[in-house]
């Protein structure tokens, strides 16, 4: 396989257009196909016989996931190998497809026609990673592939890949000094081929909020984001390691509830999940109007949502991104699949800034900055971690009755050092995921607050707001006290919490 992906680097976000096959109720019930590609593989659509779009690729209902990987997505995640960071988000009503193109649900050992991209790209960059592994092993470099799995569920940030119980999965989103974003504490593992990768991602499948909706009886309610982290160090530049990441992300669908009929549960998920995608729809629009040569700065509302920040990067940033937009070409969805047009077409414009990565000192070489310090904590926990469980395998096998009473003895007193060192660690943990959140809340407050601040208080002089009625200064109180309100009631439910200790003695 070619390793070096002579592809250009598009600089803006690439858009393809997947539109699904009518589905055996569909047709049953006599559904017209409204959406059409006049001249395949030209990448233009009309829809209702007279809005027309134009993406970097439209892949028809006859379209595989084979050819959709080889002519949108392999040439993309190979620049990964190349020190780019890339993310491929599928983006579309609910019932559209994502997940089938994304293939987030995979759960088979072996790829058949109907696998989706990312078990076809996960193999493809460990085949590549294997190859260097072996050549690189005359001067020096090291290869090291590791993945996360994280949901965005109600707003809030869940580990896929954790062992730990659901509540204590739970996590915060930090800012590092250079205004990038990251989730500390994510479980980030070490994996040696592409098999060991698709077995945490059917892992961290089987535990995504998922439930059965009138629209899709395997109904994603929430976002994820599954991450393949890639370093190399050694060879010339000893002491330095270069990372790449490459983001999958398969966005919960945007319903209608009148639609959908939910109420209960699916209701208020349906209710944040539009609520994200609708932030989301708001920094593409904003990206999108600041064109190469446009004067004004935009002010990119990435604070209004979890999602938008965590999608920083991916839209408007260092990053090669590809929107996969799946629609359905069934009339009756024909309002839907004209928004996720107009929206897949807007994404068109926006310019994100790739950049390979150079090479940074590693982690050991002691660099100050807070998210190194972070790194290094988690790599200790991941160590700690498995030190932890070989000292519980060791005590175990020390308490077999076949080794007689010195070794019990031993045993019971590994057992209960153990049991302290477990202790102290869960109580670390959760100092810290308590930390993080309240760190969180307080962001997303001041997040809030910088808006109405920046926009309304002090003008932007280069920007044109001659339109725009000035607030009075009982609205940006009342605004104000708004935001302080719900920080306080966030912040007092986190207070509120209880400890694992509490927990226990409940
Ligand atoms: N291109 C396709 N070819 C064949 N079947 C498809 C295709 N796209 C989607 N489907 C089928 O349509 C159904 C819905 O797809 P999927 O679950 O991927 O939707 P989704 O967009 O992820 O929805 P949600 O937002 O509710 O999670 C599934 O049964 C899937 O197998
Ligand atoms: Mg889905």
């Amino acid at each position: 396989m070619d390793t070096s992906s002579a592809t250009a680097v598009p600089d803006t976000v690439q858009v393809a257009v997947r539109i699904r096959p009518l589905s055996q109720r569909e047709l049953a019930k006599g559904y017209e196909n409204v959406i059409i590609q006049p001249n395949p593989p030209e990448p233009r659509l009309v829809a209702r016989g007279q809005e027309e779009f134009t993406f970097t690729e439209v892949f028809g209902p006859e379209v595989d996931q084979l050819e959709v990987y080889e002519r949108s997505v392999k040439a993309i995640v190979l620049k990964l190998i190349d020190g780019f960071n890339v993310s491929i988000l599928a983006y579309g009503q609910t019932g559209s497809g994502k997940t089938y193109t994304i293939g987030t649900s995979f759960t088979g050992s072996r790829l058949t026609g109907q696998v989706g991209i990312l078990p076809r790209a996960l193999l493809d960059i460990f085949s590549i990673v294997n190859a260097k592994k072996g050549k690189a092993a005359a001067d020096g470099t090291r290869y090291r592939v590791c993945c996360s799995f994280m949901e965005l569920y109600q707003d809030h940030v869940y580990d896929l890949l954790s062992h730990r119980q659901r509540y204590e999965r739970l996590l915060g989103i930090r800012e590092d000094v250079g205004g990038g974003v990251f989730v500390p504490g994510l479980t980030e593992l070490a994996v040696a081929s592409a098999e060991e990768a698709l077995r945490w991602l059917g892992h961290g499948a089987g535990s995504r909020a998922t439930a059965p909706t009138s629209m899709n009886k395997e109904s994603n309610r929430s976002h994820t984001i599954f991450t393949v982290i890639l370093r190399s160090s050694g060879g010339t530049s000893d002491e330095r390691v270069t990372i790449s990441k490459l983001h999958f992300v398969d966005l919960a669908g945007s319903e209608r509830a009148k639609k959908s009929r939910a109420c209960g549960d699916r209701l208020r998920e349906c209710i944040q999940i539009n609520k994200g995608l609708l932030a989301l729809g708001n920094v593409i629009s904003a990206l999108a109007s600041h064109t190469k040569n446009s004067r004004n700065t935009v002010y990119v509302s990435y604070r209004d949502s979890k999602l938008t920040r965590l999608l920083q990067n991916s839209l408007g940033g260092n990053s090669i991104t590809l929107m996969l937009a799946c629609v359905s070409p069934a009339c009756y969805n024909l309002e839907e699949t004209l928004s996720t047009l107009r929206y897949a077409d807007r994404a068109l414009a926006i310019r994100n800034k790739p950049t390979k990565s150079s090479p940074s000192p590693s982690l050991e070489s002691g660099s100050s900055s807070g998210t190194d310090a972070l790194e290094r904590l988690t790599k200790t926990v991941s160590r700690l971690r498995v030190e932890n469980e070989k000292l519980r395998q060791r005590i175990s096998a020390e308490l077999r009755p076949t080794f007689g009473a010195t070794a019990n003895a031993t045993g019971k007193h590994l057992l209960a050092q153990n049991r302290l060192l477990h202790g102290q660690l869960k109580a670390s943990f959760e100092e810290s995921t308590r930390n993080e959140l309240r760190a969180s809340i307080a962001e997303n407050a001041l997040g809030r607050l910088e808006p109405l601040v920046i926009t309304e208080m002090i003008p932007d002089p280069t920007l044109d707001t001659s339109d725009s009625e000035p607030k009075s200064a009982e609205e940006l109180r009342r605004k104000c006290l708004e935001v302080l309100l719900r920080y306080r009631t966030e912040y007092e439910a986190l207070r509120q919490r209880p400890t694992a200790q509490q927990r226990s003695t409940i």
